[in-house]
């Protein structure tokens, strides 16, 4: 299959077209590099001996978007991590985000469409549930209160995506919400880069272990948890990635519209976390406690049952796996790729 992948060059986009290379698709990423670099992907043609085409362009582009279909003419499917993610960034900058992230998405629909290409896999996100009112979360949760516009354009995304199969049953959408993605690829070679000061606990917990960071705050420790720190679902990055290999199977099927957790189930806490990395890594991870982060929720973990019964898909590795593999990359490339 022919799959063109937005935002290809970034950190799930990567280890997801290095297992599209392996199975033997072909595969198209389009990317603006707005927070990627290209190493990352020639690292996945050095890796699995296989190339890939790159082409930079911005789907906030109309014109630049419809080149990308018009340069791939026996494409079927479109994998769409293009977006921007920082939740603290988006309260900031609204208008950046709903126009890269909705005109964007607007964009790749209508080439989409032009060119009868109607099958489409999105990167949502679990921030779309809100603060759930249980755990584990079900895809049948209603929607809840997005406390950000990061969050608000994974919610309205979905909504266009579904009012597209609603007005034309031969677009099948698949809605990946993701859960809290970690870990690198088990080469070492690609993994987290990200931009500045990262926001995420994982990234951050690695940067301390290796010297660039000089402590953690760890935000809040009086939540209704076990250790009153809060607790998420992790989920290694590989599996992530294998999950929208198996997504691509079930559009074969025409499913129409459809959500799926990609989570493991198992909530992990904070401080667990830190704990499993000072383990993996040999390392002491410097921590301090600091108040709660404004919007953060106290847990939350997904039911994965719907993917595993209906894409044949399992998160196979656990905390220590994520917290081996994030180090083994963030060792061997301390600056990241060095953007
Ligand atoms: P990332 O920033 O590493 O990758 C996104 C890629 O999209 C980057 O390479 C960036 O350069 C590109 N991009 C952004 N805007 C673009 C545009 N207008 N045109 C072309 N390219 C553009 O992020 P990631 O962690 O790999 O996330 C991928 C997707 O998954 C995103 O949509 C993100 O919102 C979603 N997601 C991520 C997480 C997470 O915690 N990492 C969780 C849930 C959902
Ligand atoms: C995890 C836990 C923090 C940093 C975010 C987005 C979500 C999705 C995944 C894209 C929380 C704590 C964190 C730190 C800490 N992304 N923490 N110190 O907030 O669950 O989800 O990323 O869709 O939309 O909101 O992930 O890694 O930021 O935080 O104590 O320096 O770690 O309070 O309990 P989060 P996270």
């Amino acid at each position: 299959m022919h799959v063109i992948v937005t935002g290809g060059a970034g950190y799930i986009g990567t280890h997801t077209c290095l297992e599209l290379l392996a199975s033997g698709h072909e595969v198209t990423v389009i990317d603006n590099l707005s927070n990627a670099s290209q190493e990352g992907l020639r690292r996945v043609e050095r890796l699995t001996g296989k190339s890939l085409r790159f082409i930079q362009a911005d789907l906030v582009d109309p014109v630049a978007t419809e080149k990308v279909f018009q340069e791939c003419p026996n494409a079927t499917a479109v994998i769409h991590f293009a977006g921007l993610k920082a939740v603290g960034e988006s309260s900031e900058k609204p208008l950046l985000y709903y126009h890269n992230n909705l005109t964007g998405t607007l964009n790749l629909c209508q080439a989409m469409q032009r060119h009868g290409i109607k099958n489409i896999v999105f990167s949502s996100s679990a921030t779309v549930y809100g603060d759930p009112a249980s755990v584990p979360i079900t895809e049948d949760f209603p929607l809840g209160i997005c406390t950000n516009p990061y969050a608000r354009t994974k919610a309205m995304i979905e909504d266009i995506l579904r009012d597209l199969h609603a007005a034309d049953s031969t677009w099948n959408v698949i809605l990946l919400r993701y859960f809290n993605p970690v870990g690198a690829h088990e080469s070492g070679e690609i993994g987290e880069d990200p931009n500045g000061i990262p926001n995420n606990l994982m990234p951050y917990i690695a940067q301390v272990a290796v010297g660039r960071l000089k402590q953690l705050s760890v935000f809040g420790n009086d939540y209704p948890t076990p250790d009153g720190t809060g607790v998420r679902d992790f989920i290694h990055v590989v599996d992530l990635a294998k999950g929208h290999l198996r997504a691509l199977e079930k559009l074969e099927q025409q499913p129409g519209a459809i959500a799926y957790n990609l989570g493991t189930g198992q909530g992990c806490s904070v401080l667990e976390i830190i704990h499993a990395f000072e383990k993996a890594s040999g390392k002491t991870v410097k921590f301090v406690i600091a108040p709660r982060r404004k919007g953060d929720i106290a847990c939350c973990y997904a039911d994965p049952s719907r993917a595993e019964k209906e894409l044949g898909w399992k998160a196979e590795r656990g905390i220590e796996a994520m917290c081996v593999d994030t180090w083994n990359w963030q060792s061997k490339n301390p600056k990241g790729y060095g953007r």
